[in-house]
């Protein structure tokens, strides 16, 4: 090589590293948050969740740091499972970097400040860098209140004999409340707002529809709603069904059940055949039952003029009882439509057909007297007694 030769060589080679870096600080994108982790107030016992989503080319790394305090030096980095597996952290690389800290059975020890921490920097595990430069970070201030513990009346389950049963919230400990109120199923029960600690709500002749799970909700000015759940348990009830359903053949039947009670019945569906139970005979593939809570429905599709038709039974079955409902299904042959109109031609060619005999049989006797009277009354009786039996 002549050292013309060489100087060209340097030169186009560092060309090309000047290009190269040029080319990644083109392509390359610092790391930026997307979403950034919300402060929040929790009870003790309740469970929270950051969210931290990040941007950057290559794709940013993400870390969660914790800190009772809020000072720089005082950062742990979490790991998913800490502090005995109630610490979760998930987190998706793809072209975003998106990662979700849970933190469940809270405890006021949980307190504190969790950052979130991107860096696409490739410097940025580089213990002689300070973090600070290399790594973008958001906060969020988790705080942690002593849940306030209320009394109830305990869980009951409702007989045929119930009186009026009270259900009882008293709020023990904590500030006043802001107001309670009551709910039913997880739907606040109107007209059930109060400021007091203590609080009732009234069943009066409880019958089965009255039975589910009730709450009873404080709300604070500074602090989360506290609850406490009361059930009122009832064997099921069948409170509608249909009795019977008539379809053609090749149609599709709808059978249904509603029930109430609670916890909500598991449904099962038989069918009683030559005086007995039977599981539903599916080989054909025509049956679909479709449940959920307080109803279930059965489908019978492509109805069957020979197998289908009969007594079926819904079975709604709980803890605390079981009840069951027949519907009757009758299946018409396709042919049906038809009868009433073959009934009145077999009607009409019945009559043509004693008309002409008679009007044979009258011809001859029509030139005699007497008793030739009565023979025809009697024809015209037994014209109507075979008309009749036609009907
Ligand atoms: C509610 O709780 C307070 C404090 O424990 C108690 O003094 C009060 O008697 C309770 N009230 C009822 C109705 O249980
Ligand atoms: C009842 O309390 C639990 C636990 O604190 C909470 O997760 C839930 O959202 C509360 N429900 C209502 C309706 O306030
Ligand atoms: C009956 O069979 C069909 C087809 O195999 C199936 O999709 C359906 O779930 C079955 N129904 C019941 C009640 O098992
Ligand atoms: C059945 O449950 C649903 C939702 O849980 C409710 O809206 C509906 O009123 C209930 N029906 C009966 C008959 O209890
Ligand atoms: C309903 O099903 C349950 C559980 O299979 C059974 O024990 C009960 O006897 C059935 N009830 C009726 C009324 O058939």
């Amino acid at each position: 090589m002549t050292p013309g030769e060489r100087r060209a060589a340097v030169m186009s080679y560092s060309v090309a590293i000047v290009g190269a870096l040029l080319l990644q600080s083109v392509s390359s994108q610092n790391a930026g948050f997307v979403k950034s982790p919300f402060s929040e107030t929790k009870l003790t016992g309740d469970t929270f969740e950051l969210y931290c989503d990040v941007t950057g080319n290559p794709t940013p790394e993400i870390q969660w740091w914790y800190s009772e305090i809020n000072r720089a030096h005082s950062f742990r980095q979490l790991w998913d499972g800490a502090r005995k597996r109630r610490v979760s952290i998930s987190t998706a690389y793809g072209s975003n970097g998106a990662s979700v800290l849970g933190v469940t059975l809270l405890t006021l020890d949980d307190a504190g400040t969790y950052e979130c921490r991107a860096s696409n920097d490739p410097r940025r595990n580089d213990l002689h860098q300070s973090p600070a430069t290399t790594w973008i970070r958001a906060q969020a201030t988790i705080t942690v209140l002593q849940k306030p513990s209320i009394s109830t009346s305990e869980h009951t389950t409702l007989s045929k004999e119930s009186g009026t049963y009270t259900l009882q919230c008293n709020l023990t400990s904590s500030s006043p409340p802001q107001e309670s109120y009551w709910m039913k199923n997880g739907e606040e029960i109107p007209e059930t707002r109060s400021p007091n600690r203590q609080t009732e709500y009234k069943l009066n002749k409880p019958r089965g529809d009255d039975a589910g799970w009730y709450m009873c909700v404080y709300t604070f000015e500074m602090s989360p709603p506290a609850n406490a759940t009361i059930d009122i348990r009832s064997a099921p009830d069948i409170i509608g069904h249909k009795r019977s359903e008539n379809k053609n053949e090749g149609q599709v039947a709808v059978l249904y059940c509603k029930s109430v009670g609670y916890p909500h019945p598991a449904w099962t569906w038989h069918k009683f055949d030559d005086g007995v139970h039977r599981e539903i005979d599916n080989t054909s593939g025509r049956f679909f039952i479709n449940s959920r809570d307080n109803y279930t429905e059965l489908n019978i599709m492509d109805l069957d003029i020979v197998s289908d038709p009969g007594e079926y039974h819904c079975n709604a079955t709980n803890m605390f009882g079981s009840r069951d409902q027949m519907i009757l299904l009758r299946v018409r042959s396709n042919l049906a439509p038809l009868w009433p109109l073959l009934g009145v031609l077999a009607e009409i060619i019945i009559l043509v057909v004693i008309i002409v005999v008679y009007e044979k049989r009258k011809k001859p006797e029509d030139l005699q007297d007497g008793p030739v009277k009565t023979n025809s009354t009697n024809n015209h009786k037994d014209k109507n007694l075979r008309q009749r039996n036609t009907n």
